[in-house]
């Protein structure tokens, strides 16, 4: 059984005050949880306060993007070392904003996913088609291609030390939500990628939806048999949001 896990991504959002104040929503209704692995994605300055916040509790903390390099003359970026030193657990690894706004290629991701991996830390790999790569019927020559740049960088197993985030670009802050169905078929054809290379791996690694994830549609989403859990951006900026989605992956 993979455990399924919800992980928030706030993104370049909140402020020292706001963070506190929805972190001590969080761990109130933890109780609530009972099944789902719950974790933050935080900007980077604020990983103090959160570890700070979190230490001891139930909740695990992550960042959001990682260097290809160990250290060094790299003005303005974050060492996977220093990550794990601020007790980061998890680590965002191409996210389609990456991915466009910063020019990150399939090469680049694979190599932060080794970074992460050698520092530590479990990334969370996303992957996902633009709107026009979904018209043009390409999403899963897309979607393979990423995936297949971790594994022929990396080799499957260590593919397997981390988690997957199915994130469709075209869902992604958009309010528009991939059905369940499309989610699952595209989760089903990863995993199926995957398998290739390994059955066991495939079986084990826990593939998240994200895009548009709500207390509305997390459910449904949720009960689908090849989605183990959610990347939330939005909706994890509210305390409330963030734990009903937690709590629709209860068993
Ligand atoms: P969203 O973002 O939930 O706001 O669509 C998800 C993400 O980008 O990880």
């Amino acid at each position: 059984m993979r455990q399924p896990l919800v992980a928030g991504n706030w993104k370049m959002n909140g402020s020292r005050a706001s963070i506190r104040e929805l972190l001590d929503g969080v761990k109130a209704g933890m109780g609530e949880v009972k099944t789902a692995e719950v974790a933050v994605c935080s900007p980077h300055i604020f990983l103090c306060d959160v570890q700070q916040q979190l230490d001891g509790s139930a909740v695990a903390w992550g960042g959001q993007d990682i260097s290809v390099h160990e250290s060094g003359a790299y003005t303005g970026e974050t060492a996977g070392s220093m990550l794990a030193e601020f007790g980061c657990k998890y680590v965002i690894i191409g996210h389609s904003e990456r991915r466009t706004y910063h020019g990150e290629t399939d090469q680049v991701v694979a190599e932060k996913f080794v970074a992460a991996r050698k520092a530590g830390l479990v990334p969370i790999l996303c992957i996902g088609e633009t709107l026009e790569e979904r018209e043009s019927g390409i999403t899963e020559e897309v979607v393979g291609r990423q995936i297949d740049a971790v594994i022929a960088h990396c080799g499957v197993e260590m593919l397997g030390e981390g988690v997957i985030a199915y994130e469709p670009v075209w869902a992604i802050g958009t309010g528009k939500t991939a059905s369940p169905e499309q989610a699952q078929e595209v989760h089903a054809f990863i995993r199926g990628r995957i398998a290739a290379a390994s059955a066991t791996v495939a079986e084990g690694l826990r593939i998240l939806y994200g895009g548009s994830m709500n207390p509305g549609n997390a459910a449904q989403l949720l009960a689908q048999s090849d989605i183990d859990g959610g990347l939330i951006g939005g909706a994890s900026l509210k305390a409330a949001d963030f734990l009903a989605i937690a709590t629709a992956a209860n068993a």
